[in-house]
């Protein structure tokens, strides 16, 4: 999940003389924030990028506006819009995601993996269609029943750039990847598996080939882990909202599996947030193939010394 961000002191610094955009341009400032949270004691180190950061190069533009999120200028909804699109490699407008990927690892010197990282399809396609965040993601569903054919050709293009990044990331040095379909959980199983599996498979059985952990994340998808287990990922990310030992049953024990505290548990009390940690490495019953993580990203207004205690209760174990 997100590690480093607005929690943070020594982000806040950085950000209040750099744009996040500048900062994911800027290998050098990438570097330093990905190794930011490591002195909280994190056994992996996830890139500082973003999801979004391909729809520039795609000929969608976007930027982080302040206290609004994401907000593209010109939200794609007509064929004109689809077909506008370009299939562009990383090479050309994310290099710098390689660059610093490749900067990150001279510095890590084996220490501690680095994990990189893509949308996908689903939740990129929603930020490119709503134009920035949403709560219904009416206009994307709109899109995806209307008009199939459209949503599938601008989910095909996403997809195939999304194969092309995660394999690049990988060549360059990334030691795990994750795909985040944070919004999947949005949608009825019969949905995704029509409309959305087919695009992530088409991700996912490649990037399953490039001899690292691969990450299958989202949110809300009680109803969806089968799926998503079918679509590909040797880890399934798991949210608070599903017991992970119920969550690993249905997968199945060949998978491992990533999760499940509830990101908000570090705003409670810190003796509770240790406990309900404890609680999730029980839950997971000391089977190899578990990750500890939150279930969705950190929020700003999380105390960086309970982050510390429960990274410090996870080793020490149950
Ligand atoms: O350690 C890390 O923080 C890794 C880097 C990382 C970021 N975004 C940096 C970021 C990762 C892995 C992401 C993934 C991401 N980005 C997702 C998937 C994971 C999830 O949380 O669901 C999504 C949906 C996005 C899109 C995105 N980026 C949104 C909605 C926002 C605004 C959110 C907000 O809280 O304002 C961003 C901006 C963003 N990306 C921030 C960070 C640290 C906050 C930037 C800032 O203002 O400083």
């Amino acid at each position: 999940m997100r590690q480093a961000g607005r929690y943070m002191a020594e982000y806040r610094a950085l950000r209040a003389k750099h744009t996040m955009l500048e900062i994911c341009k800027t290998p050098e400032l990438a570097l330093e924030v990905t190794l930011q949270p490591l002195r909280l004691g994190m056994d992996a180190a996830i890139l500082f990028a973003d999801i979004l950061l391909p729809l520039e190069p795609m000929g969608a533009s976007f930027e982080f506006a302040k206290g609004e999120g994401p907000v593209i200028h010109h939200p794609v909804r007509t064929r004109a819009d689809v077909d506008r699109l370009r299939i562009c490699d990383p090479e050309d407008g994310l290099g710098y995601v390689l660059d610093a990927i490749r900067l990150i690892r001279k510095e890590l010197d084996g220490k501690t993996p680095l994990i990189g990282f893509a949308g996908a399809p689903f939740t990129i396609a929603s930020y490119m269609i709503e134009g920035g965040k949403s709560s219904s993601y009416q206009t994307t569903k709109k899109m995806m029943w209307s008009e199939p054919e459209l949503f599938h050709d601008l989910m095909s293009k996403v997809s195939e750039v999304v194969r092309r990044f995660l394999r690049a990331q990988v060549a360059a040095g990334a030691q795990a990847v994750q795909l985040f379909d944070s919004w999947v959980g949005s949608l009825a199983v019969e949905d995704y598996r029509t409309y959305v599996q087919p695009h992530v498979a088409h991700i996912l059985s490649d990037a399953m080939t490039l001899g690292v952990p691969v990450i299958h994340f989202g949110t809300g998808t009680s109803t969806l882990l089968e799926a998503q287990r079918d679509a590909g990922g040797t880890v399934i990310g798991v949210d608070w909202r599903t017991p992970l030992d119920q969550a690993w049953a249905r997968v199945g024990y060949d998978k491992a599996v990533q999760g499940n505290l509830d990101p908000l548990l570090l705003l409670a009390p810190r003796d509770v947030a240790v406990e309900r940690a404890r609680a999730v490495l029980r839950t997971a019953g000391g089977r190899p193939g578990h990750i500890f993580n939150l279930g969705h990203g950190i929020v700003p207004e999380t105390p960086v010394d309970t982050v510390k205690a429960v990274i410090d209760a996870v080793h020490a174990g149950v």
